[in-house]
């Protein structure tokens, strides 16, 4: 099986697997209790929080462990917004309308809160311009919320102009980095962001962990999303998930390694350079600034529910986004770029395993090629 998915979810790496297998052994105990293996699991939680903060030019005191990005983007927005140091006439809120679908989901919230959202258009490049962030915001804006890589098309936003635009502002700005974590350069003080999530699962490491990162956390007024006995800064109560945390850790010290490796192999160009070869008619959806492990391919000549169909035992592939695969309706992603419905249904989200080979290309190409229309 050739594992074309990784947007959605990346397998765990062999480092990743060792430690956390070794982590659920011995590990076990609750961090919280004052005896000594609680407190070397505490410790070993640290390490990990200075290891994901020193990554991004934190404070370690600035990062919560959490569930992965969709409770961070919750934590970004309920946390912050409902806290009380946002005065309570400021209820506008600037995102995009290509933001994962848990952001939209949160605005959806907010709209009920009495919020009014304004939601920003990529250019034709799917790109979110700092331009168009800075006509948005009004003098009762709460919070800018852009991502920094795009799921769909791995299109890279500008977060550092964007960030300085919020921060001539005065406006909170939360960056979404799921997807770009690992794979661009990320420094918390040069982008100007004052909130951003993380996932592990989308850098070889286990499903059910990730982060946030608040700026000056300690200095906030904060809601907590899930009240409980004072866990992670009295934000986010429960048993803290060691193993998990410990086996992130690994993902974040083994995967840039394994990402420049990916990067040597040229997969995407390679793909692209046979499928013209081939004479198949493409276009590239977001061809501006983009990830190499992620292409949004639309296929007009091409049978996509019967490539997809007949190929089922041989590639995982996506249509849209992990989400929304599995509906009938339209990447909205793709209809922000104003494609029409028909295309956004013969496009093919591809993003690729770490270890990808040619072959492996030259097969899915084939495979493009017989389901020609
Ligand atoms: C940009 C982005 N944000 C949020 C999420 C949700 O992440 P998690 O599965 O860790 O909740 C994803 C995963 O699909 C994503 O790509």
């Amino acid at each position: 099986m050739i594992y074309l998915d990784t947007a959605a979810s990346s397998p765990i790496l062999p480092e990743v697997k060792d430690t956390l297998f070794q982590a659920f052994e011995n590990s076990y105990a609750n961090s919280a209790s004052s005896h000594l293996l609680g407190e070397q699991v505490s410790n070993e939680i640290d390490q990990v929080r200075e290891l994901l903060a020193d990554s991004i030019g934190a404070y370690p005191s600035e990062i919560i462990f959490t569930s992965g990005a969709t409770e961070s983007n919750n934590i970004a927005f309920k946390s912050l917004l409902l806290g009380g140091d946002i005065p309570s006439d400021k209820k506008h809120i600037i995102t995009t309308h290509i933001e994962h679908k848990c952001i939209l989901a949160i605005c959806d919230y907010f709209v009920t809160l009495g919020y009014q959202i304004t939601y920003l258009k990529p250019n034709k490049y799917g790109i979110i311009e700092a331009a168009a962030v800075a006509s948005a915001i009004r003098a009762d804006t709460a919070l800018v919320s852009v991502m920094q890589v795009n799921n769909e098309l791995g299109s890279i936003n500008p977060i550092a102009e964007i960030g300085e635009v919020c921060c001539k502002s005065d406006v909170l700005f939360h960056s979404d980095a799921a997807q770009s974590y690992g794979k661009v350069d990320i420094d918390v003080d040069d982008l100007n962001v004052d909130v951003m999530s993380f996932s592990a699962h989308k850098i070889g490491g286990p499903k059910g962990i990730g982060a946030v990162y608040i700026r000056d956390l300690r200095k906030r007024k904060l809601m907590p999303v899930i009240h409980g006995a004072g866990q992670e800064e009295g934000l986010r109560g429960g048993t803290v998930a060691a193993p998990l945390i410990i086996a992130y850790g690994t993902a974040i010290t083994v995967f840039p390694d394994y990402y420049e490796q990916f990067k040597s192999i040229g997969a995407k160009e390679y793909l692209i350079g046979q499928l013209t070869d081939y004479g198949i008619s493409y276009n590239i959806n977001g061809s501006g600034d983009c990830l190499p492990s992620c292409l949004s391919l639309t296929l007009s000549a091409t049978n996509i529910s019967l490539l997809i169909r007949d190929n089922e035992n041989e590639f995982c592939l996506a249509q849209g986004s992990a989400c929304s695969s599995r509906e009938i309706e339209a990447s909205h992603v793709l209809t922000a770029l104003d494609l029409t419905r028909e295309l956004a249904e013969n496009t093919l989200r591809i993003s690729f395993p770490l270890d990808i080979l040619k072959k492996n290309l030259d097969a899915l190409v084939l495979a493009i090629k017989k389901a020609a229309i």
